[in-house]
């Protein structure tokens, strides 16, 4: 079954789909995007990835694409011709097309890309009941990493060396051991209390979808969540630590560089929160 890629107004195969050499996303890395999960066939959080993405191109000042109701529509009709029942639905949306050139161009349209994959579900609850493992990388970032912006070369960078490690995430940690999020997963503890701790998503970090909802879902545990910034120490010496993503939701630490969290096993509110997530999460008809 060959895959299919929205590109610019058309469905093309997987194969044939091209963006021009001088799109300022490759050029520039000019551009904003959006992964969002598929699960049990539905579209999850929607409504909410399409929120950021407003406000992603509402700060770099590029127009919307398509109109922001014709765009679910487009996702939709990519997942359905890739028959994705479970996997995750990417959209990519640039400046344009444009002679090279630092400025914004005058009357460029931006550009739209959507795709969509496959993933196994089982794989990932698998993994969920081993863990993984994190390294810590010095934050070296820009400022804006609340726009989900396609320049993530510092990202691609900690997550390799993360792999190289052994492990399957990098967490960046400012100058003060404080932790700013994962390459592509926003961090939390659980205290010996049992409150969950994430930092706050007004500066320095994206203000994940996933992280949005779980805070939902803690509500419905009946788990208090603590917004403030938590160490590299205070996570070693955690009852419980995880990520979350749109492609992990919760997902269990059972190591911080090299160090067992707790008894180095996934902790039991982790799977709990995870095992709640799609009952709280919007779901949208794929
Ligand atoms: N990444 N922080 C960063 C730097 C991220 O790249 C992501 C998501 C998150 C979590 O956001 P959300 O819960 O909305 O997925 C936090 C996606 C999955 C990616 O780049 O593949």
């Amino acid at each position: 079954m060959p895959r299919i890629a929205y590109v610019n107004g058309r469905y093309v195969a997987h194969a044939d789909a091209f963006v021009h050499i001088e799109d300022r996303g490759y050029q520039f890395a000019d551009g904003v995007y959006e992964v969002c999960e598929v699960a049990r066939g539905f579209i999850v959080d929607m409504p909410r990835h399409l929120g950021r993405l407003n406000r992603s191109l509402t700060e770099l000042s590029i127009d919307w694409p398509v109109t922001r109701g014709v765009l679910p529509i487009i996702m939709r009709e990519v997942v359905r011709r890739n028959h994705v029942t479970d996997g995750l639905v990417y959209l990519q949306v640039t400046r344009g097309v444009a002679s090279r050139d630092f400025v914004f161009p005058a009357g460029t349209k931006p550009a739209l890309v959507v795709t969509a994959r496959k993933a196994d579900p089982a794989a990932a609850e698998k993994k969920a009941e081993s863990g993984i493992k994190v390294i810590t990388v010095l934050e070296n970032r820009w400022d804006r990493v609340d726009i989900k912006s396609v320049g993530l070369l510092p990202n691609v960078l900690a997550k390799q060396k993360a792999k190289e490690a052994g492990a399957q995430e990098a967490w960046f940690v400012d100058a003060e051991g404080i932790v700013k999020e994962g390459g592509s997963s926003n961090a939390w503890i659980i205290t010996r209390d049992g409150v969950l701790v994430t930092r706050p998503a007004e500066h320095g970090i994206l203000r994940g979808i996933t992280r949005t909802t779980l805070f939902e879902v803690a509500a419905k545990l009946g788990l208090k969540i603590e917004e403030r910034g938590f160490s590299v120490a205070e996570a070693k010496a955690a009852r419980e630590v995880f990520i979350s993503s749109a492609t992990t939701i919760a997902m269990p630490i059972v190591a911080i560089d090299g160090a067992p969290v707790a008894n180095g096993h996934p902790g039991s509110i982790t799977l709990s929160l995870r095992h709640a997530f799609f009952d709280v999460a919007e779901k949208s008809p794929a």
